[in-house]
């Protein structure tokens, strides 16, 4: 059995079971995509790092550095990247500010957007442009649900008059559409842009693989399908890419052998240390350990079970309640192919989708609304056996009617 260990106690994850979430009030949780409430794992692993300061103090840093390397190392294998292009970073706003601002930019290149994504892999493109004169482009995010094909010309013919960078989400955060990465990727290759990645609504749930998908730079946080801390992300940057970066974002710990000035005695405190190669570089001043922790913690639980078999057991649960709401009226966004499907299951309800969360909330269920979609988002430890208390509350609600209590 491939247990996490900490402390002394172990954690085992089960597909379907809240076993690790003992304090969980809401009785159907669905809101992974929003915020995971943290496993017993999680709890303990922060738990411990603030202990370890209690009674170490500055030597239980050491320890919070190692954490912090084994924690690389499982984003990592989580995006088949090698370690050494990976960083931590504080949130996936973060990671897209530090290109964005890094990114050498000449006046008038082009950086295709898509409307309908979440801001934060918007306002920090936008900042840019009017920084340094880039002009922005704009396709719906919706076009590659409704008609992919089409959609993937029109990006064909934008890359062919010269796109200097293609940023999207690997899934949409209102719909839960899978992007066509793979496809996006290659065809970014071919006509020479780079590929920007948030992945936070993929990563831990969906699986990712940045070299096949021709992925350049990938942002993520730690707070939703992860299931870490909130104030922790990782940042990849592809090696080809990270030639480019200038060191503009760049810290006291971006340069190599930061430290040596703390730790070597007197002569060592210099400010013209080369940077760290690649994404390192961004991994500027001091950190959130307890998050790191934490996000090790919980990652520890989906190596257990794999995120091939979590998507899968979550695809379950999509497949039992989709066809029941949509007999009840309710209209699916879920993509047709099972590599356009994600943690999310997305309807439009009979009703505005707001009324349609406050009721289920009401009744125990905790789910959201983006932009007036009811977003279902369960992950490992939700059951089949939840299906039919959402279905009974549904119907209760359209019973009563949505506006009474
Ligand atoms: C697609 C997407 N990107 C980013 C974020 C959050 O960004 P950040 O981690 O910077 O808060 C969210 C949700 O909060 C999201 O759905």
């Amino acid at each position: 059995m491939n247990e996490t260990a900490f402390s002394g106690q172990s954690f085992q994850a089960e597909l379907g079971s809240r076993a690790l979430f003992p304090d969980l009030e809401t009785r159907v949780y669905l809101n992974h995509a929003s915020l995971s409430p943290p496993s017993s794992a999680v709890r303990e692993a922060v738990l411990r790092a603030m202990d370890g300061y209690a009674h170490k103090g500055m030597a239980w840093y050491v320890e919070a550095m190692e954490s912090r390397d084994r924690l690389r190392a499982q984003l990592a294998r989580l995006m088949s990247a090698p370690v050494e292009d990976l960083a931590l970073i504080a949130n996936t706003t973060a990671g897209i500010l530090d290109v964005a601002l890094s990114l050498p930019w000449r006046r008038g290149d082009r950086v295709l957007l898509l409307e309908g994504e979440f801001p934060t892999n918007i306002t920090p493109w936008q900042q840019a442009a009017r920084r340094h004169g880039l002009e922005l482009l704009w396709m719906q995010a919706e076009d590659f649900r409704l008609d992919r094909e089409r959609a993937l010309e029109r990006l064909e013919t934008e890359l062919r008059l010269g796109i200097r960078l293609v940023a999207m989400s690997a899934v949409q955060f209102t719909t839960g559409q899978r992007m066509p990465l793979e496809t996006v990727g290659a065809l970014c290759r071919q006509h020479g842009a780079e590929f920007f990645v948030d992945a936070i609504q993929a990563l831990g749930i969906v699986p990712i693989d940045v070299e096949a998908m021709g992925i350049h730079y990938l942002s993520a946080g730690s707070h939703k399908w992860l299931m870490g801390p909130e104030g922790l992300g990782c940042l990849y940057v592809h090696p080809d890419a990270a030639e480019r970066l200038e060191p503009n974002v760049a810290g006291w710990l971006s340069h190599t052998d930061a430290f040596a000035f703390l730790t070597e005695g007197a002569g060592h405190l210099r400010y013209d240390r080369p940077f760290q190669h690649g994404a390192r570089m961004v991994e500027s001043g001091t950190f959130n350990t307890l998050g790191a922790c934490g996000l090790e913690a919980s990652i520890g639980l989906i190596e257990q079970l794999g995120v091939a078999r979590i998507l899968e057991h979550v695809q379950a649960w999509h497949d039992a309640i989709e066809p029941e709401l949509i007999q009840r009226g309710f209209e699916s966004a879920r993509m047709p192919d099972a590599d356009g499907r994600s943690g999310t299951l997305s309807l439009h309800p009979p009703g505005p989708a707001p009324d349609w969360a406050r009721q289920l909330a009401r009744r125990g269920i905790s789910c959201a609304s983006p932009d007036g979609w009811l977003r279902l988002s369960p992950s490992w430890p939700n059951s089949i056996e939840e299906v039919p208390i959402v279905l009974a509350a549904v119907d209760e609600i359209m019973a009563k009617g949505l506006g009474n209590p």
